[in-house]
């Protein structure tokens, strides 16, 4: 990292938050609206897009293979699809910063295309693993070369004959679901997919609010290869997983009351809401509605006391990346929280087990990581200095843990909180947290 975008958060303790906001787009759906909307047949008109790093990474990407995209411009995005089989080889390898959701999607997609591609990232992107795509995709007939120990950079050859496979997944993700099921829009047969546990479904939802046939029946999910995706407009709904932070804000700081407006509430996405109300949170969903296939609702969440709970393993897939903020959560409850079922935490854009756990023993918490989640004993948060190895979820997790802290939080390496919330400093200003960017 270079001295230019290195980042530092720093974070007086106390205070409350109030107020209403928006948060930015889902970043999942944001990935797919470009991805779906780009091979689509007409033009997509996209509103609500996550302007961030990640979501940028997958635009970019498809402006590489020759997709006329106009914007974003607040949230605007317009995309002249090409239909299934218009893209063009881009030119250099595609770059895809930090983001494993561009990544693995779009080795799917590529895996499929007539033309060669290579996928590069970050360090930290560059460290994930990528088998769990690159193996059901070589049972499918696509040619992916690896990186020693599976990972990055990917090169895929183009023009193979993708054929159609049933594919259990050994662990629950809907990167790999999502994958599969993109190379299946090009495979020879009907492509299916079976899950052990729900994971979100937003590439599901969207390929069927473009008229693609896909069927789900319980954990399994199918469609016929070489079908046509009809433009549609797409309504990208306030990301649950960057409200998480404020829901766990307003929770723990005495006197808050915040509305978080258009939150996307997928019940493949909710985990952290029902988590917290194990906890004993007040969060109220006001203005349930459908948007787009997707539904929505505003959310008011109070200050409570939380306690201490064992989180349900069945809960774990639907909350993966709210876990930083809920350990802010645990750690400021009353008695012992226990997650387990968790091993998927450490190998997200850090390791979520260690790094939180490093981070909360800076601060004065007794928080014992074990191999697939994390023990909690709820305690005073102290003042100190912790480091988010270039973690956007864990840098934000920490900025939240000041407003019950005792003293200042410095938070090192923020620079990635771009990748899924632009203006994060200036929103949480807004609602009364005291957090600057040096
Ligand atoms: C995502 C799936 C999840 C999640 C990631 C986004 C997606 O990853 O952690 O932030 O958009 O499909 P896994 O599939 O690795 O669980």
């Amino acid at each position: 990292m270079t001295a230019a975008t290195h980042i530092r958060f720093l974070v007086q303790p106390g205070g409350a938050l109030t107020g209403r906001i928006r948060v930015p787009g889902d970043k999942s759906i944001s990935h797919r609206s470009i991805m779906l909307g780009s091979l689509a047949e007409g033009v997509t008109e996209i509103s609500g897009f996550l302007e961030g790093e990640d979501s940028l990474a997958t635009l970019a990407a498809f402006r590489a293979m020759g997709v006329h995209i106009e914007g974003p411009y607040q949230g605007h995005v317009r995309i002249q699809g090409v239909g299934l089989h218009g893209l063009t080889a881009p030119s250099q390898p595609l770059y895809l910063g930090n983001s494993g959701t561009s990544m693995r999607l779009l080795a799917g997609l590529l895996a499929g295309q007539a033309f060669d591609s290579e996928l590069t990232g970050d360090e930290s992107l560059s460290k994930r693993p990528m088998r769990r795509v690159t193996d059901p995709l070589a049972v499918m007939g696509a040619h992916i070369e690896t990186a020693e120990g599976g990972s990055a950079p990917l090169k895929i050859t183009g023009g193979q004959k993708l054929k159609a496979i049933n594919y259990v997944l050994p662990m629950a993700s809907a990167q790999v679901k999502s994958c599969v099921l993109l190379a299946g829009l090009y495979a020879d047969g009907r492509t299916c997919t079976t899950e052990p546990a729900p994971t979100r479904d937003h590439t599901e939802r969207m390929l069927r609010g473009m008229g693609y046939q896909v069927d789900v029946d319980g954990a399994t999910a199918c469609l016929q290869g070489d079908g046509h995706l009809q433009a549609t407009a797409i309504d990208v709904p306030a990301d649950i997983s960057s409200a998480a932070f404020f829901l766990v804000g307003a929770s723990i700081a005495t006197g808050s009351d915040l509305v978080l407006e258009h939150v996307g509430i997928n019940p493949t996405r909710t985990g952290v809401i029902d988590i917290l109300k194990l906890m004993g949170a007040d969060i109220e969903i006001l203005n349930a509605r459908e948007v787009g296939g997707e539904p929505v609702a505003d959310l008011q969440v109070r200050a409570a006391t939380l306690r201490g709970i064992d989180i349900p393993p069945a809960l774990v897939p639907l909350a993966i990346d709210e876990f930083p903020v809920l350990f802010i959560a645990a750690a400021c409850a009353q008695g012992r929280t226990v997650l387990t079922g968790a091993e998927e935490l450490r190998v997200k854009e850090s390791d979520r087990i260690q790094v939180m756990a490093d981070g909360l023993q800076a601060l004065g918490i007794d928080a014992q990581p074990t191999p697939d989640g994390m023990i909690i004993d709820g305690g005073a948060i102290g003042s100190g200095q912790v480091n988010s190895h270039g973690d956007h979820r864990i840098a934000m997790a920490f900025a939240m843990a000041a407003l019950r802290a005792t003293g200042p939080i410095e938070i090192d390496d923020c620079a990635n909180v771009n990748t899924s919330f632009p203006a994060f400093v200036e929103l949480a200003r807004g609602t009364g947290l005291d957090v600057k960017a040096q």
